[in-house]
Parts: structure tokens; C-alpha cells; sequence
């Protein structure tokens, strides 16, 4: 009855016809080029791919908890917090950031303003240090979301003090609200003519963000990203925040964290800026990240610097992977470049086999109805 020949199902299925003889031949069905294949033995070889990801699966996350183990609590201590600036377009975002950057990072990371890197580590006047995730953070921070991992510590949430609460706006507290992080406001803009400050406290208390000054809970604070007016106060109270959170980190053992933006660069090949969440990144670590693994060639600092260690809550660049990860993608320090490859190796084929198996899911359908 239902039955098609093997290179067509195999065609259909985006694999070759000699992969899928041998997979067959190891299910103990011997088939040649032209035979012809029932529903049941298709399923079968279907089936058969997505054991291979099973067990891949289960390899690594033995791997990986080997990797995790020994991370005591009493081994923790205080990290700085990562701070995601989020808001609708042009409510000042960037020039916030900027005026952070500028004045406030040390003098000898001054000539790294160039060079652009969506995470920096900045000193605050009182001596904390803060972490930022530029605008390419808030895609990473969304694709993280989305997988259950949490980089962000405290959001800040822009609004230009002369424009009001806008779609972004309303979409980045749904964000931070979902991610359960707290929120800084930043009403900026407060030089501007227009400016309305009350009016913003207003509109976001009817979003839930009531102000401290009003009986909330939400720290508000009036800033000017083109005078620098209220700068130094935000800083202080994202600190405050931060103590609140307790945020710590076991410096001492190996490094995991995730993806805050790549590259592929002509000279250097894949490029990535990751934000270290547990751990020390060192030079010469072989690591794991997304599909991809490599051995730390290179880690460059947010002003340009060669480093050899990135502690907890430290972006930086780094250089080695076999392939560009994406945003969102978590990394982590192993014991070896075998452990690094093979790890590498089970999620490219679970990949593989994952859209193999949607394709051949809908074409196994398809093409046994038009039988
Ligand atoms: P996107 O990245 O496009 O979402 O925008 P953004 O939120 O990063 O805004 P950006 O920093 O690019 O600022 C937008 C415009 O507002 C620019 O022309 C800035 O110069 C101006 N601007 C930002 N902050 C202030 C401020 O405090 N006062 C005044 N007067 N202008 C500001
Ligand atoms: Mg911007």
C-alpha cells in the first residue's frame, strides 16, 4: 500500500539517500536507492534522528553539570549589577549612555569611546561599578527572555520628560515586568522647554510605576542626558537598587554567561561580546557557545584592551569560536577542547536533526495524502 522510493523519501526529507541507508541499515532494514519505503519504516528512520538528539542531549548536560558542580553559595561575593537602558526612540537612550561613558569612565579607558561594544563596566563618583547594555543588549535581552535566562539586574526605563509614555515605553515595562526586574525611571529631557515631569509620573502610575514621592515604590529620577543634570543621582540610585538585590557571583570557578552581540570580522573571523555571569573567562579557556565552540584567543576589554581574565558582571569581547553565535546565546568554560567540541557537536546535530525532523514531519504528511 503506502510505500515511496527511498531517494525521493530521502530527498523530501533533506537528507542523502546514503545517510538514510545506513541509518535504516542499522535498524537492521537493508534498502538500496530505488527501493520503495512504508509509512512505518519512514517514521521509524525519523524517530531514529531524534533518538541521536536524545542522547546527544543527555551527554552534554552531563558534561555540563560536572561543569556546574562545586559552586557553593559561601564561594559567592558581591558582583556589580547590569543595568539594560530601555525606552522608545529617541527619548535619549544613547545620549544617556553616552554622558555615563564620557564622564564618568576612567581616564584610561577614555580613547575606547571609538570602538563600539554593546556592554561596558562603568565606575560610579562613589567607587561602584555598573555594567550597561547598549541598544543591541536590549535585542539579547529579549532573546534571553525568551529562553528563561536572565542577564539584566534593574532596567532603565527613558522617558523623554517632553513626550510622554510611548509604545516602547509601554513595551519595555512589559519586558522588565515579565522578567521581574526592577526599574529605575529616568525622565529625561528635563532642559527642554516642554518639559513635564509630573505628567510622566502621571502616566506611568496608571502602568503600575507608581513614584517613591507618591507612595510608590519606584525610584524616579529627573535627568538631562545634554546638561548632565541628575546624571550622578540616577548612577547613585541604580547602586541603591543594586544593594537592595544582594547581586553576587563565584569568581572562582569557570566562566559562564551569555552573548550580548557578534560578528563575523574579515581579519579575526567570529567576534562576540559576552557579559560573564558566574566565573572567571581566561585566555586559553576552551569554550562552548550556542553552536559553536573555540579556545579563547583574545579578550578585549570595552575601552580596547587586551585582558587576560573577565570576572563576574565584565563584558568582553572575545575571540577563537569555530562560528558566530547569536545574540541571546549562552557560553560556557569547559575542561577541554574535546569536551568543548564534542559538546559543540551534539548541538549542531540536535540542530540539524530539529529541523530535519519539522521538515520531515510536514513532508511525511504531505507526501503520504498525495499517495
Ligand atoms: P534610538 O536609539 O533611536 O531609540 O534613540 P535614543 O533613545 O537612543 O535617543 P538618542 O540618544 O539618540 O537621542 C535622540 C535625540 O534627542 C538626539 O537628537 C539627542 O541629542 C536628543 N536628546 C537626548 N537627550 C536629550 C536631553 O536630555 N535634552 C535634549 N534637549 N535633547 C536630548
Ligand atoms: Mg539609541
Amino acid at each position: 500500500d503506502e510505500a515511496i522510493e527511498l531517494a525521493e523519501l530521502a530527498k523530501r526529507m533533506g537528507i542523502k539517500a546514503n545517510e538514510m541507508i545506513a541509518k535504516l541499515m542499522t535498524l537492521g532494514v537493508m534498502a538500496t536507492v530505488n527501493q520503495t519505503i512504508d509509512f512505518e519504516t519512514a517514521t521509524l528512520v525519523a524517530t531514529e534522528f531524534d533518538f541521536d538528539v536524545e542522547k546527544a542531549s543527555f551527554e552534554e548536560e552531563a558534561l555540563l553539570n560536572h561543569e556546574i558542580d562545586g559552586d557553593d553559595e559561601d564561594k559567592k561575593i558581591g558582583r556589580a549589577p547590569v543595568v539594560t537602558i530601555m525606552g522608545h526612540v529617541d527619548h535619549g537612550k544613547t545620549s544617556l549612555l553616552d554622558v555615563i561613558r564620557k564622564s564618568k569612565i576612567t581616564s584610561g579607558e577614555a580613547g575606547g569611546i571609538t570602538q563600539h561594544i554593546g556592554a561596558y563596566n562603568v565606575e560610579t563618583p562613589n567607587g561602584g561599578r555598573v555594567t550597561f547594555l547598549d541598544t543591541p543588549g536590549h535585542a539579547a535581552f529579549t532573546a534571553m527572555r525568551s529562553r528563561g535566562a536572565q542577564v539584566t539586574d534593574i532596567v532603565i526605563l527613558v522617558v523623554a520628560a517632553d513626550d510622554g509614555v510611548m509604545p516602547q515605553t509601554i513595551e519595555a515595562i512589559n519586558h522588565s515586568k515579565a522578567a521581574g526586574v526592577p526599574v529605575v525611571v529616568a525622565v529625561n529631557k528635563m532642559d527642554k522647554a516642554g518639559a513635564d515631569p509630573d505628567r510622566i509620573m502621571r502616566e506611568l502610575s496608571e502602568l503600575d510605576l507608581l513614584a517613591e514621592e507618591w507612595g510608590g515604590s519606584v525610584i524616579f529620577v529627573k535627568v538631562s542626558a545634554k546638561t548632565g543634570e541628575g546624571i550622578d543621582d540616577l548612577l547613585e540610585m541604580v547602586l541603591l537598587q543594586s544593594e537592595v538585590l544582594e547581586l553576587k557571583a563565584n569568581p572562582d570557578r569557570k566562566a559562564m554567561g551569555y552573548v550580548v552581540e557578534s560578528r563575523l570580522d574579515t581579519g579575526r573571523g567570529a567576534v562576540a561580546t559576552v557579559l560573564v555571569k558566574q566565573g572567571t573567562l581566561s585566555d586559553g579557556d576552551p569554550i562552548v557557545c550556542g553552536l559553536y565552540s573555540g579556545r579563547i584567543r583574545a579578550m578585549i576589554d570595552d575601552s580596547g584592551s587586551r585582558i587576560d581574565a573577565a570576572g563576574p558582571s565584565t563584558p568582553v569581547e572575545i575571540i577563537g569560536l569555530s562560528g558566530v553565535p547569536d545574540a541571546g546565546d549562552e557560553f560556557i568554560a569547559v575542561a577541554s577542547d574535546k569536551d568543548a567540541k564534542q559538546i559543540a557537536g551534539n548541538r549542531m546535530q540536535k540542530q540539524r536533526a530539529k529541523e530535519l525532523a519539522k521538515k520531515s514531519r510536514a513532508n511525511l504528511e504531505k507526501m503520504f495524502e498525495n499517495l
